[in-house]
C-alpha cells in the first residue's frame, strides 16, 4: 500500500501488438472478444482492479490505435496511454518503456493473459515493494518437457520438478528493465533479458487463470470461464 510520502510510480506496460496468428482470427489477438469484450479491455480492467497501478501504457499495431483509445479511455480511474508497438514483442515493450519515463517500477503484462486475477497483480507489486528487483509468477509444469534437435531427436529431459511455466505480469525496478532493454537481443519474456545481466529473478506462485490465450482452445476456455463467472454474479445479485 502507498503512503502519502511514497514517490514510487508503478506503470503497467501492456503488449497488445501481436497479430495472433495461432489464434486464427481476422483481427489482432488483443482485439478478439472474450466474454463479449476485447481481450485488451478485460486485461486492462484486471490491472485497474488490482489497485496497485498508477498508469497504464498499451502498445498496439499502428492502425489499431484509434480503436484502442476508444476502448480503454471510457471512465478509466487510471490514466491510460496508447502507443504503437513493434514487429517483435521486445520492440513493443521497448516502445512502452520509452513512454513511461516516470516509472520507478514497471509491470509488463500480456493483453493475452486477460483473465489474470487482480490479486496476482497485487502480489507481484508487493514483492517489488518488499525489495525484489525482478519478479515473475510461475506455475509447475504438468507435462514432461523434452528438448529436441532439428531432426526431432530428443536431446534432453530436464527434471520437471525444477521447471516453472512463467506468466505475466512480470515486475521490475524500472531502471533495471531499461538497462536490460538497452541491448537488442531477442527474448520471449522480459525476465530473460534481465537474467542476461546476471540479476537474480524471483519466481512467486502464479495462477492457472493467468494462462495466455493463444489457440482457439484457449479462447473457448476463457469464454467458458467468463460465462460461468457472469452466471455466478447474476445468481448472487438475485439472491434475497
Ligand atoms: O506472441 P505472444 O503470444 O508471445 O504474445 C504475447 C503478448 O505480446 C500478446 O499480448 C501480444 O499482443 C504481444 N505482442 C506485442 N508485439 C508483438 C508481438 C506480440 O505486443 N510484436
Amino acid at each position: 500500500m502507498k503512503t502519502s510520502h511514497d514517490e514510487s510510480r508503478v506503470v503497467a506496460l501492456v503488449p497488445a501488438a501481436g497479430q495472433g496468428v495461432r489464434l486464427g482470427e481476422s483481427m489482432p489477438k488483443a482485439f478478439v472478444p472474450v466474454g463479449g469484450s476485447p481481450m485488451l479491455t478485460v486485461a486492462v480492467d484486471g490491472l485497474i482492479a488490482s489497485g496497485v497501478v498508477d498508469r497504464i501504457v498499451i502498445m498496439v499495431p499502428a492502425e489499431w490505435r484509434a480503436q484502442a483509445e476508444a476502448l480503454v479511455h471510457v471512465n478509466s480511474r487510471v490514466p491510460i496511454s496508447v502507443v504503437t508497438g513493434g514487429s517483435e514483442r521486445t520492440d513493443s515493450v521497448r516502445a512502452g518503456l520509452a513512454a513511461a519515463p516516470e516509472a520507478t517500477h514497471v509491470l509488463v503484462h500480456d493483453a493475452a493473459r486477460a483473465l489474470t486475477p487482480p490479486s496476482l497483480i497485487a502480489r507481484v507489486v508487493a514483492e517489488l515493494r518488499a525489495g525484489s528487483r525482478a519478479v515473475v509468477p510461475g506455475v509447475p509444469v504438468a507435462d514432461t518437457i523434452k528438448s529436441v534437435d532439428s531432426d526431432g531427436e530428443v536431446t534432453g529431459t530436464p527434471d520437471r520438478s525444477v521447471l516453472r511455466a512463467v506468466q505475466t505480469p512480470q515486475g521490475f525496478r524500472a531502471q533495471l528493465l531499461r538497462e536490460a532493454y538497452a541491448h537488442d537481443v531477442p527474448a520471449t519474456d522480459d525476465a530473460g533479458l534481465v537474467e542476461r545481466l546476471g540479476v537474480r529473478v524471483r519466481v512467486i506462485p502464479g495462477d492457472p487463470l493467468a494462462f495466455k490465450i493463444t489457440t482457439p482452445l484457449d479462447l473457448r476456455l476463457a469464454n467458458a470461464l467468463l460465462a460461468e463467472r457472469e452466471l455466478s454474479e447474476l445468481s448472487q445479485a438475485v439472491r434475497p
